[in-house]
């Protein structure tokens, strides 16, 4: 079986760990070269694609963005329809994709799947917003950079007693501003899935300030919304209708040096979220990802996205746990067999009893 591999959609950190994976694991066990479409969809409609093997994705592991570039091609495959992509992937002797990308590419990636083409997803997105996961490539890297944000303007807060307003991404859910919001401290954490009310903020920040706090955080995703009672300012809709996220941030920070008279001081966190190294976390996240994905089309199923799940808290006895070690699990320490360059199983490790 050879391999097609393709990054859609905004870019993010731990993708470059994704591709490497998916490229590693089809040499190790299919011992074939992978083919990398450049630019997302586009580079499958216009035959764009390179020939990736161990050698190529040499150095790739911390480096961000995705080595094969990226793009929103929505529009285009609308007009095309599946056809020419499947056209495609067959001239290039390709008989499965592994698709990487967010909420557009998967779209694209059913509507591949049920023309009967065999495909498997892979979620990335800063955002963290995909369904049927709990954890997205690129979101660790993204929190990391809001939360050290956070940190950075607690200090400066503190100096001058202000009021920091931080925006940070999440167009429809505010998992970037809930997770920075929490791990930083911030006063109030204002997210898309919970209209805010303005009023109800200032006086909060006021009682804060008179229990003589003299600093105050807060973290707008950039798609949160105010309650009915102010009016916002119209930034116009997108060539699908979706509403331009454009200041809220500025918006927020306005509106509340307004209502309490307190100096404050506004940062828009913008694409340094997206861009730099990914945390070892999304390094991880994208191995077992693009590794998963290789495996579950050699098993023959596709249609499918590999995510993660029960990142939870679960309660469990102390009789349990105590004096008991958590080791790799099987399958960790097959993943790393096969990603790895020297073998990690030996016929003794294999042998042994771990659990
Ligand atoms: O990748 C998701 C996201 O980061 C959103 O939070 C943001 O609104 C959007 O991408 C911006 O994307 P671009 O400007 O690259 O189209």
């Amino acid at each position: 079986m050879r391999i097609g591999v393709l990054t859609g959609g905004g870019d993010c950190a731990g993708l470059n760990a994704a591709i490497r994976a998916v490229v590693r694991m089809a040499g190790h066990e299919l011992d074939r070269n992978v083919v990398g479409y450049k630019r997302g969809w586009n580079g499958v409609l216009d035959g764009d694609s390179i020939t990736l093997d161990t050698e190529a994705m040499r150095g790739t592991l911390p480096r961000g963005g995705t080595m094969l570039g990226t793009s929103r091609s929505s529009r285009r495959l609308q007009s095309v329809g599946t056809a020419p992509l499947i056209a495609q992937l067959e001239r290039d002797d390709v008989e499965a994709l592994v698709t990487i990308g967010g909420d557009g590419t998967l779209i694209t990636a059913g509507r591949l799947s049920e023309a009967g083409f065999p495909v498997v997803a892979v979620p990335k997105t800063i955002d963290n917003d995909v369904s049927g996961t709990d954890i997205c490539i690129g979101f660790d890297t993204a929190l990391g950079v809001a939360t050290e944000a956070v940190d950075r303007l607690h200090t400066t807060a503190e100096s001058h007693n202000r009021i920091m307003v931080l925006e940070v991404m999440g167009r429809e859910a505010g998992h970037i501003a809930a997770g920075a919001g929490i791990a930083g401290g911030a006063a109030a954490i204002l997210v898309p899935e919970a209209p805010f009310s303005l009023d109800e903020i200032a006086e909060r920040l006021e009682a804060r300030h008179h229990r003589s706090r003299n600093a105050s955080i807060v973290v707008v995703a950039e798609g949160a919304i105010p309650d009915g009672s102010v009016e916002i300012p119209d930034t116009g809709t997108d060539e699908w209708g979706n509403r331009i996220l454009d200041g809220m941030g500025q918006f927020v920070g306005e509106q509340l040096a307004e209502r309490t008279g307190f100096d404050t001081r506004t940062t828009v966190l913008g694409y340094i979220q997206r861009g730099g190294p990914p945390s070892p976390a999304d390094r991880l996240l994208g191995s077992r990802l693009g590794a998963r994905a290789v495996e579950v089309l050699m098993e023959g199923q596709s249609g499918a996205m590999v995510g993660v799940h029960s990142v939870g808290i679960a309660l469990k006895p102390l009789a349990e746990v105590a004096g008991r070690t958590r080791y790799l699990s099987q399958d960790q320490l097959e993943m790393l067999d096969l990603i790895s360059t020297a073998p990690v199983l030996t016929s003794h490790s294999k042998s042994r009893r771990w659990f």
